[in-house]
């Protein structure tokens, strides 16, 4: 098959990878793909916002299936697109993807699907916001509406943080809304639920949990993602139970009802208490670096699996799971995520040993006219192992990492520290 994988990150080179491991051969194209998707798939420098330009490359080279990694493409509708021209395209539709698209949509939904989640309200102004204060306590959560690339959501401790917060969502920190809520904080450990559906019925694809601040012990400022560990060990078979009963059927069985049936992976993030879960968020795609963590531990085969959704056969599939533990680490460009320098060459990557439980996915690289590896971006490599114990994974994941000649490498040592006790 020649097959199509939208985006450039650490989740997209993982997915090539996993890709390119099938037991038959394929023939990949990334849109645009990293350094790390350039040595087992061709690169296309096409903008994946660009429709029109996307679909003439598909049309020449006879792609047979594209996969959407990022979140973008797809409330930019990219599926409707193709959907439209009958090509092959794994995600959810523009209608769907609102579940991540729109906070306000996602709250709404779970309100008349009795979802468990915080309660919310949306705010037109800040006497409303007011208001709502008098009768609540803190923190409170207060959340921009839409797409914010993880900058979105601000934890406020008093009234004039909230104001101040409510006041530039209103007036336009984000593109994408301006449009506000605000949320009860919910307590808890954070831990993320991921499924495949074909709309009607749905698999588990993995848990895991990861660590958003930049900082070592969960300080300093929110990130994509630092590092992520799989499987999250607060899912047993009795919390599995109620996130399945009580927030992915539910949700599967609600968008299909609305007439607008979910198609692709589904990521629940979701806060864990006292063993009950409550949903923070829908995200409508693999985590990032979480899938890292995924493709490696996974022992059936993605593409497989992706194309049971085309032929009706999701239900019929088993997916295997390494039992061993995985983790990955972001290596990050110093500042990150403020400002930082692109451009920093990264030296001795070709003589790391990997292997098939060791593995290193770029995310922000490109390789220049040399075929030097340079940094091209706020979060640049991802170190994923697989190992007995979750120990062992971080201090190989790590080893790879400390072995690297780069003058402005900066990652966290203490991913999974919640889990590996010294
Ligand atoms: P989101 O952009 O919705 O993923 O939120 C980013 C992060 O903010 C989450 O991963 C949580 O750590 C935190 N967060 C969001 N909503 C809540 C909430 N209601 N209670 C506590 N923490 C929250
Ligand atoms: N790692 C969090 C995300 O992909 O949204």
């Amino acid at each position: 098959m020649n097959i199509g994988i939208i985006g450039s990150g650490g989740r997209e080179h993982a997915i090539c990878y996993k890709i390119n491991k099938s037991n038959s051969s394929h023939k990949i194209y990334c849109f645009p793909g990293n350094a790390g998707t350039s040595k087992i798939s061709t690169n296309v420098l096409i903008n994946p916002d660009n429709f029109d330009e996307l679909y003439d490359f598909v049309i020449k080279k006879n792609i047979d299936l594209i996969i959407v990694g990022p979140e973008n493409s797809l409330v930019n509708g990219i599926v409707d697109f193709f959907e439209n021209k009958n090509i092959k395209i794994f995600g959810p539709n523009k209608k769907a993807s609102k579940l991540e698209g729109s906070k306000i949509f996602m709250k709404d939904f779970c309100i008349k699907n009795k979802i468990p989640t915080a309660k919310y309200i949306e705010v037109k102004d800040l006497k409303s916001a007011q208001d709502f204060l008098i009768s609540s306590n803190f923190p409170v959560v207060v959340k921009s509406d839409g797409l914010a690339a993880g900058k979105g959501v601000t934890i406020c401790n008093n009234t004039d943080e909230v104001l101040k917060d409510v006041k530039r969502i209103l007036d336009g920190k984000f593109k994408s809304s301006k449009k506000v809520i605000i949320e009860e904080f919910l307590k808890g450990e954070e831990a993320s639920y991921f499924v495949i559906t074909d709309g009607i019925n749905f698999k588990n694809i993995g848990t895991a949990q990861d660590h958003k601040r930049v900082g070592e012990g969960d300080i300093g400022l929110n990130t994509g993602g630092m590092g992520a560990y799989s499987p999250s060990y607060l899912i047993d078979d009795e919390v599995e139970e109620k996130i399945v009963q009580k927030i992915i059927k539910p949700t599967i069985d609600g968008m299909r009802k609305m007439g607008t049936p979910y198609r692709g992976i589904l990521y629940a993030g979701l806060m864990i208490h006292d063993k009950e879960p409550k949903l923070i968020e829908y995200n409508i795609r693999f985590g990032d670096p979480e899938c890292q963590v995924l493709m490696l531990r996974m022992k059936s085969q993605l593409l497989d699996i992706i194309l049971s959704i085309f032929d009706n056969t999701l239900k019929e599939k088993k997916i295997i799971w390494e039992e061993n533990p995985g983790i990955t680490i972001v290596a990050a460009s110093k500042g990150y995520p403020e400002s930082f320098k692109n451009n920093v060459e990264i030296k001795n990557l070709e003589n790391l040993k990997l292997t098939n439980s060791k593995q290193i996915f770029h995310a922000g690289t490109i390789k220049n006219e040399k075929g030097k590896i340079l940094s091209n971006g706020g979060r640049v490599l991802n170190s994923t192992v697989v190992s007995e114990t979750l120990k062992n994974a971080r201090i190989e994941a790590l080893d790879l990492l400390d072995q690297l000649d780069w003058e402005n490498k900066y990652y966290r040592r203490d991913i999974g520290f919640r889990v590996i006790k010294k």
